[in-house]
């Protein structure tokens, strides 16, 4: 794929700015850790995957300008760098899995000096990087063969190149399906209120010359009763040990009306999107950002001054919702209790 994220270069963590597309495409260089923190908050890199690997990215920042070889002092660094980046954004869990990769480097060399542990570090961090490209197209393939020609796909917000290093996890099924040479099209959802389905996936589509459609997000229901949709591919953020899965707001909307009108609803995430310390979605903390982004849309207000506003970032699809989740070990259905464990813990 062209789009490149995020990528490590003369130690710097190099993203695609975000929240500029698609009017403007440019590179953001981050060369300190508070700079990558800022970019997830920010959302100028955002996306389940690419944050975790944006925050193993943002620990090499932290540690980078460490001189000498006080291991405690080193180590003191280190944690407290981990910590910070925990704060940037709390639902999507590979930003947490990724950083409990890089602690357990250093739980798992507790002889090892400062440089040992800073070259082990890098390592770690390209090894997370690497296998996320890996793992983007083995969901790709699995995910591709539920596509049958002429159908009709829907999804929501990104999880596209843009959402993980290079590739996607919905979107990438729609490439791998792209490359087998079958013929389907595609509706974005345009995403609300940041529009990430509008901004992000649209651009990534036409750029891959997928045939994509844009509908407002509240042309779903019409649009199914219509009977144009067949199948729906959607990202998820987290997904609890019963395989209910949070994702971009509006997603558990689409699950509802999928039902309803007897559409299949899987949703496209690797292993590390996980969460099997949690029981059920209702265990997953849900982030609830600035009321300007529903207020104001581009700096001009859409809303009279003053009006309250509720702004939930995510929502969670019960897992009975799901006709499957797409993994890179394959595709797990219900019962999903038992089957995410049988093939996440082998
Ligand atoms: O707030 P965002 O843009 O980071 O939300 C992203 C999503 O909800 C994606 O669908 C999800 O992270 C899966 S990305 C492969």
């Amino acid at each position: 794929m062209a789009v490149e994220t995020i990528k490590w270069i003369n130690g710097a963590a190099r993203i695609i700015d975000q929240t500029k597309l698609p009017r403007q495409f440019k590179y953001l260089y981050c060369r300190d850790v508070k700079t990558m923190w800022q970019a997830i908050k920010r959302l100028q890199v955002r996306g389940a995957p690419a944050i975790g690997v944006a925050a193993a990215f943002g620990v090499l920042l932290g540690i980078q300008k460490f001189k000498g070889s006080d291991k405690r002092k080193f180590l003191q660094l280190f944690h407290e760098t981990c910590d910070y980046l925990s704060t940037s954004r709390p639902t999507a869990v590979n930003l947490f899995n990724m950083l409990n990769e890089m602690r357990a480097v250093v739980t798992h060399n507790p002889q090892a000096d400062v440089a040992t542990l800073k070259k082990a570090l890098f390592l770690q961090a390209m090894t997370i990087f690497e296998a996320d490209r890996e793992v983007c197209r083995q969901m790709g393939e699995h995910g591709a063969k539920l596509i049958k020609n002429g159908m009709r796909c829907l999804t929501v917000c990104n999880a596209g190149a843009l959402a993980t290093v290079d590739y996607g996890t919905a979107l990438g099924v729609f490439y791998s399906a792209k490359g087998r040479g079958k013929k389907f099209s595609v509706y974005s959802c345009e995403t609300r209120p940041l529009l990430q389905g509008a901004r992000l996936t649209c651009w990534e589509l036409l750029q891959q010359k997928i045939d994509t459609t844009l509908i407002c997000d509240n042309m779903a229901a019409t649009l199914m009763a219509q009977g144009k949709v067949d199948i729906i591919f959607t990202g998820a953020d987290r997904i609890a040990s019963n395989g209910d899965a949070a994702n971009k707001i509006g997603t558990y909307m689409l699950a509802v009306l999928a039902r309803h009108h007897g559409i299949p609803f899987y949703v496209v995430a690797p292993s590390t999107t996980f969460d099997l310390k949690i029981k059920s979605g209702r265990q997953i903390p849900i982030e609830e950002r600035h009321s300007d982004e529903v207020t104001h849309f581009a700096g001009v207000p859409t809303a009279p001054k003053g009006v309250k506003v509720y702004n939930p970032a995510f929502d969670v699809t019960p897992a009975k919702l799901i006709a499957g989740i797409v993994t890179e070990h394959g595709i797990i259905r219900a019962p999903f209790v038992k089957n995410i464990k049988r093939l996440l813990l082998n």
